[in-house]
């Protein structure tokens, strides 16, 4: 069992599952709807939790006196995934970022309409944080000023705990988050967005820029791949019926970490992190 401290957003999640995604201006019928915790740092925490480790999850939420019912939602569920919320910030008024989904029946697609305007955490929450306490820090790649302060802050501090990060989207300035870490989990719409049209030259072409760093890149329903030091790792998805994909990027990059405190080999963590972002994928929720 590891101490993981994940830095990042909690939402809540109104999920609406649909016969397929519409078509602009269309309407349709909602079969079933369902509001929950959701948020990739905190995923994260909870499978890992639910792995047998001990989780913090550090971000910003909205004190519960205040009468937001949405953040309750948040707080509830990461106390019954005995995630500790004792580093995050409580703020006395706004409201919790919310992510509204359509979850397609018949591809198991989730498209995600994000609205928030919380604050982002604060270094100056995060640098309170006994880092010494841990043995992996995980980060999500957003608000970026910030966030190269806390993993500085770690490199200083705590120099020997590796650090992960995800890179989900094209955000200014993501990659100079990069040299702080060690693993980097990067999504497949990165790469797409980034001109990349294959995990193999994505990874091979990122660790050549990065060489200190292992490369993670998943790749959806084809597989997941990675690399390190010149060498790539390729792992086949496992064919399943696709119910509900949301949340398998937070599943997969929670099975790379417990692998990689166990010590194990790139390519067992691959074939692990898949195999469970695929279990994900069968039913609805995150846990399978
Ligand atoms: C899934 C997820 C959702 C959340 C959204 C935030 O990976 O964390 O739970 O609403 O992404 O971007």
């Amino acid at each position: 069992m590891a101490n993981i401290l994940c830095t990042g957003i909690a939402t809540v999640d109104i999920i609406n599952e649909l016969d397929q995604y519409p078509a602009e201006d269309d309407e349709v019928r909602i079969l079933s709807q369902e509001k929950c915790r959701g948020g990739n740092s905190a995923n994260t925490a909870v499978i890992l939790s639910h792995l047998g480790h001990q989780c913090h999850w550090a971000g910003t939420a909205v004190a519960p006196l205040t009468g937001d019912h949405d953040c309750q939602i948040i707080l509830d569920d990461l106390q019954q995934h005995n995630i500790n919320i004792q580093y995050s910030r409580f703020l006395d008024q706004g409201k919790v970022p919310t992510s509204y989904i359509s979850l397609s029946r018949k591809t198991g697609s989730r498209t995600i309409s994000h609205y928030r305007d919380l604050p982002e955490y604060p270094f100056s929450a995060f640098k309170q944080i006994p880092l010494e306490n841990f043995d992996w820090l995980h980060f999500e790649g957003r608000n970026i000023k910030q966030t190269i302060k806390m993993m500085q802050f770690c490199r200083e501090k705590t120099p020997t705990t590796p650090i992960s990060l995800e890179i989900e989207k094209n955000r200014e300035a993501i990659e100079t988050l990069i040299h702080y870490a060690d693993i980097i989990f990067f999504s497949r719409q990165y790469a797409l967005m980034n001109a990349y049209k294959d995990p193999r030259s994505f990874c091979i072409d990122f660790s050549q820029s990065y060489p200190e760093q292992i490369i993670f890149c998943a790749w959806g329903k084809a597989g997941a791949g990675a690399a390190f030091q010149q060498q790539f790792y390729w792992q086949d998805g496992i064919k399943i019926k696709t119910v509900d994909t949301l949340g398998a990027g937070d599943v997969f990059n929670a099975g790379i970490i417990h692998q990689q405190l166990m010590q194990q080999s790139i390519q067992h963590s691959l074939q692990y992190a898949c195999q469970i972002a695929a279990e994900k994928c069968t039913t609805k929720g995150l846990i399978a």
